[in-house]
């Protein structure tokens, strides 16, 4: 395995353990204010990019493209706002980060919905 693939497992190995380490200092301190951050940090950093580097490996043509490395550098953008945005919403801080993140992280999945999309016929191979 190499390239974007690579990359996505080698992130989402990478979230999971910040992510895990997270949950377990939240456990141990029986402070579960963060709980959200902690949720969507496994959730987009460990389950989607995950999922995104199954795809671009399944699919090593749609890895190949510019569309995909947009894709991948938008959810990862998206990824490293949105969770200190939802730890700064949480804590009463700003909103800003939140909002940014957020929207990034849709328009990577956008991304992602319009490059399965139109490898249709690679997916059917
Ligand atoms: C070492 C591994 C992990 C530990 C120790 C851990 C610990 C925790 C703790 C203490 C909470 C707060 C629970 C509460 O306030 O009721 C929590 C919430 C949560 N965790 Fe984890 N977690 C771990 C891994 C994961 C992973 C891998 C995922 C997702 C793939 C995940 C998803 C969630 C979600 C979605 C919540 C929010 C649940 C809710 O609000 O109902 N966690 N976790
Ligand atoms: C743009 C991306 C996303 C945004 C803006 C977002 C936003 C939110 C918000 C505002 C909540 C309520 C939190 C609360 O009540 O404290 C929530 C909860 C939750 N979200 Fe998301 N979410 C996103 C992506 C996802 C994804 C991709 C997953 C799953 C793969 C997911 C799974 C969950 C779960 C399990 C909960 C309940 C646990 C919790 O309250 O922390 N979310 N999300």
């Amino acid at each position: 395995m190499r390239g974007l693939a690579y990359f996505c497992f080698v992130s989402a190995a990478a979230y999971a353990l910040v992510g895990m380490g997270f949950g377990i200092v939240m456990a141990a301190s029986h402070d579960h204010t963060l709980s959200t951050a902690h949720a969507h940090l496994n959730l987009l950093g460990w389950v989607s990019m995950a999922i995104y580097g199954l795809f671009y490996h399944t699919v090593p043509a749609a890895a190949e493209t510019r569309l995909a490395r947009i894709h991948v550098v938008v959810a990862t953008l998206g990824l490293w706002i949105i969770i200190p945005g939802i730890a700064m919403a949480v804590m009463g801080m700003s909103e800003g980060p939140a909002v940014i993140g957020s929207l990034l992280t849709i328009v990577g999945m956008i991304l992602f919905a319009a490059r399965v999309a139109t490898m249709k016929r690679s997916l059917a191979v």
